[in-house]
């Protein structure tokens, strides 16, 4: 845990028992590269910018926000997974860094801004593998209306409906409102099925302006699928995923915004939709990026490939040899072991030099019952080739942090 309170942007955070963020993190935030111009999240964000025209741009300048705005106030309930300490980073029990863009409806909505685009960075802990970072970046999107303007809607849908059929793209949608995925009682429901529809016009857009003219579908129209989805402040509530390279990949959430949350911010007189989507995932395939952590390189190899307003594929500069290490141990008996705590040491000791960690072997002794576990760590670099010794190096100091932090032992 760490020994000075968090100061950030100016503001000093004192710690108490929840703090738990390491230097490793704590390094990502000043590098901002949603707004790095040549940067590959930033150039999706512009595109996507240009794409919603009349849409307010949004950049907050702090990843700091209130546990009450990343939860709370969007209907969290008190034992939403989300909270716990091994997913979420904490300052302290007030503050945490946002998990996601959604963190910012309610402010947002107190502005009186009507239609909006929000990007930033967002923070979750999790595994280590090729698509998932702590740190990552999403595109918050919504779209509200005064109740007394929502007759402007059909003519909207049916000038988006006319576009749409002119785009070579086949829409699966069998997502039904019902008792599972409701309009809201505060809704007329002709009203919330206007707004539902301009909602899935607009992101179907999205998604072809984006999606539709890559050479991988040449021939073949887009697919997109909408699937009921649950968040605690939408509903109906949907995820939009996209056929690409043979499996369906996962693009956004979004739906109806609820009532309650638009009463927040005081503007309860008003209704619209909202979307949230990974900026990461959508790059990674847009730009043929194969491992989530060139996003973070300071390699001039990387970054001078690309420019704004262009989506080129990207040309891998050569790819290193890895380096694999195993290590087994027996988790404690007197604390529970989660694996997101194992992947943080991991990750504060060899940073961007870890590209996966995979469970190998669960072994339970049969007579003791005690739990044993053997962890696979591929260290490779980006941009170097990395010597065993240097590996062994990490690999020793991942081992003395486990043993000392996690009470586990070696076997
Ligand atoms: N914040 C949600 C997430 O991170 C996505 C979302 C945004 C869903 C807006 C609905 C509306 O998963």
């Amino acid at each position: 845990s760490p020994l000075q309170p968090y100061i950030i942007e100016g503001k000093t955070y004192p710690l108490d028992s929840f703090s738990n963020i390491p230097p490793s993190i704590l390094s990502k935030l000043p590098r901002s590269l949603h707004t790095q111009p040549n940067h590959p999240i930033s150039i999706l964000r512009q595109i996507i910018e240009s794409h919603f025209s009349t849409f307010n741009s949004i950049i907050p300048s702090s990843p700091v926000v209130t546990v009450h705005e990343n939860f709370d106030e969007l209907g969290f309930p008190p034992d939403h997974p989300g909270r716990a300490l091994t997913d979420s980073y904490y300052l302290n029990k007030e503050h945490m860094l946002r998990t996601h863009t959604s963190a910012h409806e309610v402010g947002t909505y107190r502005k009186d801004l009507n239609s909006w685009l929000l990007t930033a960075d967002v923070y979750r802990r999790d595994e280590i593998d090729s698509s998932h970072y702590p740190v990552f970046h999403q595109m918050e999107g919504t779209h509200i209306w005064s109740k007394d303007q929502l007759n402007v809607l059909p003519e909207l849908n049916r000038k988006l409906s006319m576009e749409l059929k002119k785009c070579p793209l086949i829409i699966e949608d069998p997502t039904k409102v019902g008792p599972n995925n409701p309009y809201q009682i505060e809704h007329d429901p002709v009203h919330a099925a206007e707004i539902t529809q301009h909602l899935k016009h607009s992101l179907n857009s999205l998604i072809f302006r984006l999606f539709g003219q890559s050479a991988t579908h040449e021939g073949e129209p887009l697919r997109v699928r909408w699937i009921e989805a649950f968040f605690p402040f939408t509903t109906p509530s949907y995820e939009v995923e996209v056929w690409w390279n043979g499996e369906w990949l996962e693009l956004l959430g979004c739906g109806v915004v609820m009532q309650r949350t638009l009463d927040q911010a005081g503007v309860g007189h008003k209704a619209g939709w909202a979307f949230g989507l990974g900026l990461e995932r959508i790059a990674m395939v847009l730009f043929d990026i194969p491992d989530i952590r060139l996003f973070w390189s300071t390699d001039p190899r990387f970054i001078s490939q690309f420019s704004p307003g262009q989506i080129t594929q990207f040309k891998p500069y050569s790819k290193y040899p890895p380096c694999y290490k195993d290590m087994s141990f027996w988790l404690p008996i007197s604390s529970v072991f989660h694996e997101n705590d194992f992947c943080e040491i991991v990750r504060d000791v060899a940073g961007d030099l870890v590209e996966t960690v995979e469970l190998i072997d669960d072994f339970t002794h049969p007579k003791t019952g005690r739990q044993s576990k053997c962890y696979r760590l591929n260290y490779r670099s980006m941009d170097r080739s990395l010597s065993n010794e240097e590996v062994n190096v990490l690999q020793d100091q991942v081992q003395r942090r486990v043993v000392q932090e996690m009470g586990i032992e070696m076997r």
